[in-house]
C-alpha cells in the first residue's frame, strides 16, 4: 500500500455546488463569494471577509491597508514559508527576521522584543544595519497550525504601534484560549488586526486556490476590498448584474485578486464541514502521537494547553543519530510508498534574503537547529488507519535498518 502525503476531501456536495455554480450563469465573484465570505466571517467571529484567489493576496491585501511603505519594517519568523515575507518585498520593505520557539516552532515573541529593542536603540540587528524605517508590523505565522503566542505578540504590537497581520494560511479552525471568550476559546484570526487564511489544494479547508482576509476593521476591508479588484470603486462586481451599474472609479491602482465564485461553491461547502474535518485530523494525530511515541529518536509536535492545534501538518523532528539524515530518510519511506514533504528550509538560508540582506547562518539558531530533522507526515481528513499503521511500519523497518549518514 502507498500512501501519499495529502488527498483533498472532496465530497459529492462539493461537486454538486460547483455544477450549480457552472448552471447559474454566474461564474466569477457574484452571489457565491459573498456568502461565502459572510459564512467565514461568522465562523470566525469578525466583522469582515474578504475572499481572495490565495492567502499570498491576502497577506499582500493586508499590507497595503495598514499602510505599508517604501523602506519600512516588518517582523517575520525565519522559519516560514516564501509568501510570508516576499508580501513585505513588494513594498520594497524589509522583512525582519526573527527566530522560533524550539517547540512550537512559531514567532519566538522574546527575540521579537529584543529585535524591536536593538532597532529602536539603532543598533544593528537580526543581520541589518542602521538607518532603519519605522516598524510597521508583525506577521506571526502559525506553525502547520500549532497558534503563536497570541497575547504576547498583541502586547507587543501595543508597546510598539505595530499592526499585527496574522498568517493564519494553516488554521481553519485552530484556537487559544481567552479568559473573555463565552466558552473560554476564541479561534485563531480573532487576535489580528488582519488575518490572512489560505485555501490552496492541502489546506484545512480548500477551493483548489483562494485565500480570505478577515478584520473587524470596516475601514481595512473597505480597503481591502476595493485594492481586490483594481481600485474600482464599491461593489464594482455588480457592474454585470442588473443590481448593478455600468459606472464605477478607479480610486487607487489595484490588483486583480477577487475569488471566483466557482472557487466559492466548494469553500461554501468546505467551510460547513470544517469541524468535522479537524475532528478527524485530530484523531490521526493522537494516534500518530501513541504509535510515534515508541520509537526513538523523534521530536514529536506539541500542542500548549491554552492552544488547539489545526493539525494542518503532522511536522516530526528526526534525530539523524538514529535514522540517518534527512534526505535519506525521506527517500528511505518513498522506497516504502510513503510521502513526505519538509515544513521548511528557514528564509535567511535562502539564496534571496541571504544576499539581498546578508542574512547568514548562525543569525537564527532555533530554526536552524530544527530545520534538518523536519519531516512532515501524511495527515489528512479520509486517511485510513490502515494508512497510517503503513507509515508507522515502515518507520519501524527503516529503524532496522538505518540510511547511510552523510560524510
Ligand atoms: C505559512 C504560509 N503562508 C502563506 C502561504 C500562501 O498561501 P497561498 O498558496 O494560498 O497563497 C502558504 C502556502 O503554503 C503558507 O504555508
Amino acid at each position: 500500500m502507498s500512501v501519499p502525503f495529502f488527498r483533498p476531501s472532496i465530497t459529492e456536495a462539493e461537486i454538486a455546488e460547483v455544477v450549480a455554480t457552472l448552471r447559474s450563469g454566474w461564474l466569477t465573484t457574484g452571489p457565491r463569494t459573498r456568502q461565502f465570505e459572510q459564512d467565514f466571517a461568522r465562523t470566525v467571529g469578525a466583522r469582515h471577509a474578504v475572499a481572495v484567489n490565495s492567502c499570498t493576496a491576502a497577506l499582500h491585501l493586508a499590507l497595503e491597508a495598514v499602510g505599508l511603505r517604501r523602506g519600512e519594517l516588518v517582523l517575520v519568523p525565519t522559519m516560514t514559508f516564501g509568501a510570508t515575507a516576499e508580501v513585505v518585498r513588494y513594498f520594497d520593505a524589509i522583512p525582519v527576521l526573527v527566530d522560533c520557539e524550539p517547540d512550537t516552532l512559531c514567532i519566538d515573541v522574546g527575540r521579537a522584543r529584543a529585535t524591536l529593542e536593538e532597532l529602536a536603540a539603532g543598533r544593528a540587528t537580526a543581520g541589518l544595519a542602521p538607518p532603519y524605517g519605522k516598524v510597521r508590523a508583525i506577521i506571526p505565522m502559525h506553525y502547520g497550525g500549532q497558534v503563536a503566542d497570541v497575547a504576547a505578540v498583541r502586547q507587543l504590537a501595543t508597546e510598539y504601534d505595530l499592526s499585527v497581520i496574522d498568517d493564519a494560511a494553516h488554521t481553519l479552525p485552530a484556537y487559544y484560549r481567552d479568559p473573555a471568550a463565552p466558552d473560554g476559546w476564541q479561534m485563531v484570526g480573532r487576535s489580528a488586526d488582519i488575518a490572512c487564511f489560505s485555501f490552496y489544494a492541502n489546506k484545512c479547508i480548500t477551493t483548489g486556490e483562494g485565500g480570505m482576509a478577515v478584520t473587524d476593521s470596516d475601514q481595512h476591508a473597505a480597503r481591502m476590498r476595493v485594492m481586490s479588484l483594481h481600485g474600482m470603486s464599491k461593489d464594482a462586481w455588480k457592474r454585470f448584474t442588473a443590481e448593478g451599474s455600468w459606472y464605477y472609479e478607479l480610486v487607487a491602482p489595484g490588483f486583480k485578486y477577487n475569488l471566483t465564485d466557482i472557487a466559492s461553491a466548494i469553500g461554501l461547502v468546505q467551510l460547513g464541514r470544517a469541524e468535522a474535518l479537524w475532528q478527524e485530523r485530530r484523531a490521526l494525530a493522537a494516534a500518530y502521537h501513541a504509535a510515534l511515541g515508541e520509537l526513538p529518536g523523534l521530536t514529536l509536535p506539541v500542542e500548549r494547553p491554552d492552544r488547539r492545534h489545526s493539525w494542518h501538518l503532522y511536522a516530526i523532528r528526526i534525530d539523524p543519530a538514529v535514522w540517518g539524515e534527512r534526505a535519506g530518510f525521506i527517500q528511505a519511506l518513498k522506497e516504502h510508498g510513503i510521502g513526505a514533504s519538509v515544513h521548511w528550509m528557514p528564509l535567511h538560508l535562502h539564496p534571496y534574503y541571504r544576499d539581498t540582506y546578508g542574512y547568514q547562518p548562525g543569525l537564527f539558531p532555533v530554526a536552524e537547529a530544527a530545520w534538518p530533522g523536519l519531516v512532515s507526515l501524511p495527515l489528512f481528513p479520509g486517511m485510513t488507519r490502515a494508512e497510517l499503521a503503513e507509515v508507522v511500519a515502515a518507520f519501524r523497518a527503516i529503524l532496522t535498518k538505518p540510511v547511510a549518514q552523510t560524510p
